[in-house]
């Protein structure tokens, strides 16, 4: 689904990421992790066309779409959730969620769900993905009005109302309650149900290690160790990194 290939990007005197590969499996939730700065949003910024790199490649489905646009790389079908707030803070939770539908063509939900009454079924799908992260009694509510968990939340719901394929969640349960945390793992393995693939950026171990099907470890801009999370458990470079933070 994403293949990352050699990216290198830095920033003044700063290498974020240094010869970064890595890939993405498709219909799979992938987990990138690593200490604070060790260059994980900025790949997620070069993927999401943000940032350009200074040299290599990303390749989605089998495009390359290095330094393309944002908007490009939208519509090819790659949502996401940012580490940092991005609502309308003046519009109800609802209302962002029916701009979020509205992105991109009807059609792409019209085909998903079977339906043809554009209106009405994208109310049916704002309320059904409210549902999902918890916040079905907040709708009408205005964004700016609502604590930190639940804008993050609202921000979530946003990132998977948006028509894709590729889901990325640049940490998508800081300052969300325990009890939040487990519905929100569970929104994410039954999305993956569905057949989506999720690439997921978390500092909760037991989170991530609890959801995700691969794992790939990210230390000063480089992969360090890739695999199954009961290996990446053991791997003593992964134990060093964290512990060295
Ligand atoms: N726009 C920028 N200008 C200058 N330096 C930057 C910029 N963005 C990131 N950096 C630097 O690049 C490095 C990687 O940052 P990045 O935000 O990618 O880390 P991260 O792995 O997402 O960290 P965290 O877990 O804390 O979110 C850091 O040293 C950071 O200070
Ligand atoms: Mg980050």
């Amino acid at each position: 689904m994403l293949s990352i290939q050699n990216l290198r990007k830095s920033f003044g005197g700063v290498q974020a990421l240094e010869n970064c590969s890595f890939k993405v499996g498709e219909g799979k939730i992938t987990a990138l992790i690593g200490p604070n700065g060790s260059g994980k949003t900025t790949l997620f910024n070069i993927v999401s066309g943000l940032l350009k790199a200074d040299s290599g490649k990303v390749f989605f489905q089998g495009k390359n779409i290095t330094n393309k646009k944002p908007e490009r790389i939208a519509r090819l079908g790659v949502s996401r959730l940012f580490q940092q707030s991005r609502l309308f803070e003046n519009l109800a939770v609802e209302e962002n969620l029916l701009l979020a539908l509205n992105e991109d063509d009807e059609k792409f939900w019209k085909n998903a769900l079977g339906l043809n009454n554009p209106g009405k079924e994208k109310h049916v799908k704002v309320k059904e993905i409210l549902k999902t992260v918890g916040l079905e009694n907040v709708g009408k509510k205005l964004s700016r009005d609502l604590s930190f968990g639940q804008k993050r939340l609202v921000e979530l719901a946003r990132a998977i109302a948006k028509p894709h394929s590729f889901l990325m969640l640049d940490e998508p349960i800081a300052g969300i309650n325990p009890k939040l945390r487990v519905e929100i793992a569970k929104a994410l393995k039954s999305l993956k149900k569905q057949g989506q693939t999720i690439l997921l950026i978390e500092h909760d171990m037991s989170f991530t290690l609890g959801i995700a099907d691969f794992v790939i470890v990210l230390d000063d801009g480089r992969v360090i160790a890739e695999g199954v999370p009961s290996k990446i458990r053991k791997n003593p470079k992964v134990l060093e990194a964290y512990l060295g933070e």
